[in-house]
């Protein structure tokens, strides 16, 4: 579904993405985790077309997305849902509105047809009774599933999540991993990027950790957890003591 070549980024002095190859196979649930820093929301934005590369390329469904112009670009990102870390929804704005915002810009159906679809997601999300409220009087766990609603509207065939679950408690965290895994079992391919290795590795199909700048391990979570690599061994394990050096991260 999304192949991810030899992509290298850098910001300002820093070599973020330092020649990454990733496949994402198509209706599975990948997780991508590693240091904070180490590249992961600029990847996802990469991959979305948000941050341009400077070498390498993303295909997606067999396009590559560097090239597309038009009603072409705007059919790829209908077909993209992006949760941007920190939900970021519009604050001036209604859960109803944001959740229907992208109903309003890409597609012409009617006042009618747009309510039934944004409350039938809304409700998917356990968030009917809380449609009028503004992004700043919901909690962090509802902001995250109204940010998964909007994600959602457009019926995309692939969702990148970038963190859904951080910041919520373990009860709150589950929930939003058992509707992406929901989500996954209608055929959406999901990309998602976690730090709780714990509580992804139930539902996730493969695990790729970043570091430097590449794709360090990929793997089905059995095998991650297992994996031989130190650097991988360390992250899991949350030692202080290691490879993993204050200078690898942020
Ligand atoms: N807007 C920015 N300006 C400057 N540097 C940035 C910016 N965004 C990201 N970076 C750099 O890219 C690195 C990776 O960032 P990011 O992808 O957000 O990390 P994370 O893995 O925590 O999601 C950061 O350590 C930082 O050095
Ligand atoms: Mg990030």
């Amino acid at each position: 579904m999304i192949k991810v070549i030899n992509l290298y980024k850098k910001i300002e002095k820093k070599i973020v993405l330092n020649g990454l190859n990733l496949h994402v196979q198509k209706g599975k649930i990948t997780v991508i985790t590693g240091l904070s820093g180490s590249g992961k929301s600029i990847l996802l934005k990469t991959i979305v077309g948000l941050v341009k590369p400077d070498s390498g390329k993303v295909i997606v469904d067999g396009e590559d997305i560097s090239t597309l112009r038009g009603a072409k670009l705007i059919n790829f990102r209908k077909k993209i849902g992006f949760l941007f870390q920190g939900g970021a929804l519009f604050d001036s704005l209604s859960v109803f509105d944001n959740v229907a915002f992208p109903l309003r810009e890409h597609t012409k159906l009617s006042k009618k047809e747009i309510e039934s679809k944004v409350m039938h997601e809304l409700q998917e999300v356990g968030l009917a009774d809380s449609v009028n409220k503004l992004p700043s009087e919901l909690s962090g766990g509802m902001n995250k599933r109204a940010a998964l609603a909007r994600a959602l509207i457009l019926n995309p065939d692939c969702l990148l999540l970038d963190e859904p679950a951080t910041g919520l408690d373990p009860v709150m965290a589950k929930i939003i991993y058992d509707m992406i895994d929901k989500i996954s079992t209608k055929g959406i391919t999901v990309l998602m990027i976690s730090h709780n290795l714990q509580a992804v590795s139930r539902i996730a199909d493969f695990i790729a950790m970043i570091c430097r700048g590449q794709i360090i391990e990929y793997n089905i979570p059995d095998k991650f957890f297992t994996s031989e690599n130190p650097i991988v061994q360390q992250f899991i394990s949350g030692r202080a003591h290691g490879p993993i050096g204050l200078n690898m991260g942020d």
